[in-house]
């Protein structure tokens, strides 16, 4: 595996995306505590990300030097290459030539590094991002390419098998910088990428089988993704010792329940316990409208109602979750202090402490992507793997003031006709989340020689990477005019679609 030491970039995880991309294991881990990854792992490469800091700073973080003595290739990319120099023996100053954006370098060494991207005099576009620059290397190194605001654009110890780059081979914008790493990880370091999910759910069904024994496992099925592979995958290993509970909470997409179950009971036969609570949590939203409040009151009606289905079932000892990776990595950027609370996000699946089941977390390495591949390799059809994120609280926050049970179902009507119009156009998967939201304003319209006075439903579609920030995604006027077309004609209660162009920040994704 590769050993990436987060200095707390923006963009450490796209190094290890970019890594797995290339069929190699790779983990993050923070870089105080990278001694520790480095014995429990035994890597066979390191890569240094990018930070915030500066190594001029007193106090700023540094590479611990074992990571060096360790015999095996380290590339430093940004900050990880300037945290090199300022460990080995260079030097770093705060730059009066910062570099934003795009940039060239030219190589001046040919350098494993560099294979297929060129060779001397060779120009390739870079992304940069600092202020700090390296001003001295170590002993020990050479200049391999050099930029206008960077003398020391790359670096190597080529017996030593270290390298540093000033830029960013990891993002998007630099174009061969997956190259970079390949040649790193590849040609390098010899690893030879043979990290697919075919092999990862082989040691995935091991583990599982490892871990549970004889054991039975209770996986708590929310009807998304996550939970859904998770629950395919363990049944995979361990077959009926594994019991699905999944709480219809009356709050889920048009349809979604039904397809859920079949899905589980009658394809995979996988023993499902499906609870109908909908009247339960209806009845507890009834006259709730803060959205914190409904988000409180469905988590806990979700922890009680599952709590009591689980407790039925004799014996069992562990608690399957659908935990990602970007929620185990222990990010270095989040450290920087409290954030603010905007929503409390409840997530299906949590349970009290007193449960004391243990954890069986088979996707705890993997990213979503990689999950929904996964989902496929064990059979897993691939608009169920390719569905849009949805919110534990499900349609509650979609129906800004208070919910009732007519308003659920129609929004879930208008709902399904904007998915199915999305899906016919071929704009699915170019969408990272769309939906409809039923709001407490009623309108007036016309329709054939009567008025109307029913309400609005609003329209939202974003793109996004990771939903922390979002675009409003930009449809064909023809496709949204159909929509609304057929939504006003075909559901009773909206006489008016209006359509969101708010992106996040400022706006949220949900509007509660
Ligand atoms: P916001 O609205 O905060 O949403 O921009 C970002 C992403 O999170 C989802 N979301 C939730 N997911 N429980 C969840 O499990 C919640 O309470 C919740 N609120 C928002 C939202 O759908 C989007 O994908």
């Amino acid at each position: 595996p590769v050993l990436i030491v987060d200095f707390g970039s923006q963009v450490t995880q796209l190094i290890a995306r970019r890594v797995r991309e290339s069929g190699v294991y790779c983990e993050i881990h923070p870089y105080d505590k990278a001694g520790e990854a480095l014995a429990a792992l035994k890597p066979a490469a390191i890569i240094l990300s990018g930070g915030p800091a500066s190594t001029t700073e007193e106090e700023s973080p540094s590479a611990d030097p074992a990571l060096f003595d360790a015999g095996v290739p380290v590339l430093g990319i940004c900050y990880g290459e300037q945290t090199i120099c300022a460990v080995l023996g260079g030097k770093v100053e705060s730059g009066h030539h910062r570099e934003f954006g795009r940039a060239e370098i030219v190589i001046t060494k040919d350098s494993p590094l560099f294979a297929g991207i060129g060779a001397v005099d060779h120009r390739e576009t870079v992304w940069m991002s600092h202020g700090d620059r390296v001003t001295a290397i170590p002993a020990g190194f050479e200049v391999i390419a050099t930029s206008a605001g960077a003398p020391f654009a790359a670096i190597a110890d080529e017996a030593r098998r270290i390298y540093g780059v000033q830029f960013h081979p990891e993002v998007a914008h630099t174009p061969r910088g997956a190259q970079l790493l390949r040649n790193f990880t590849h040609g390098i370091a010899g690893l030879d990428g043979d990290w697919t999910m075919a092999a990862f759910k082989t040691e995935a069904i091991a583990r599982i089988r490892a871990q549970v024994g004889k054991g039975k496992v209770i996986c708590g099925l929310s009807g998304g993704v996550d939970s859904s592979v998770a629950a395919v995958l363990i049944h995979e290993a361990i077959g009926d010792q594994l019991t699905c509970v999944y709480v219809d909470t009356g709050l889920m997409r048009k349809g979604e329940s039904e397809q859920v179950v079949s899905l589980f009971k009658n394809h995979y036969n996988i023993p499902l316990i499906h609870v109908d609570a909908s009247d339960l949590f209806l009845g507890a939203l009834e006259g709730v409208s803060d959205p914190e409040t409904k988000r409180k009151t469905i988590g806990k009606l979700f922890i009680d109602v599952f709590d009591e289905e689980s407790s039925k079932i004799e014996g069992a000892e562990f608690l399957a979750q659908g935990t990602l990776y970007p929620d185990v990595i222990e990010s270095v950027s989040a450290k920087g202090g409290p954030s603010a609370v905007i929503k409390s996000h409840h997530n299906v699946g949590g349970l009290p402490d007193y449960m004391k089941l243990k954890l069986v977390e088979p996707l705890r390495e993997l990213f979503k992507d990689e999950v929904r591949v996964l989902g496929q390799e064990l059979g897993l059809h691939a608009d169920f793997v390719g569905r849009h994120p949805f919110p534990g609280p499900g349609l509650a926050i979609r129906i800004p003031g208070e919910i009732t049970r007519e308003k659920v179902q129609v929004l879930q009507d208008a709902d399904a006709i904007y998915l199915e119009e999305i899906r016919k156009a071929g704009l699915y998967d170019k969408i990272w989340q769309a939906f409809a939201v039923l709001l407490p304003v009623k309108t007036v319209g016309v329709m054939g020689d009567a008025r109307t006075y029913e309400n609005v439903l609003a329209l939202r579609a974003v793109t996004s990477t990771d939903g922390m920030t979002a675009d409003f995604f930009e449809f064909p006027w023809d496709v949204l005019g159909k929509t609304a077309t057929r939504i006003i004609n075909e559901v009773r209660g909206v006489n008016r679609v209006v359509y969101d162009v708010t992106s996040k920040p400022p706006g949220t994704i949900e509007w509660e």
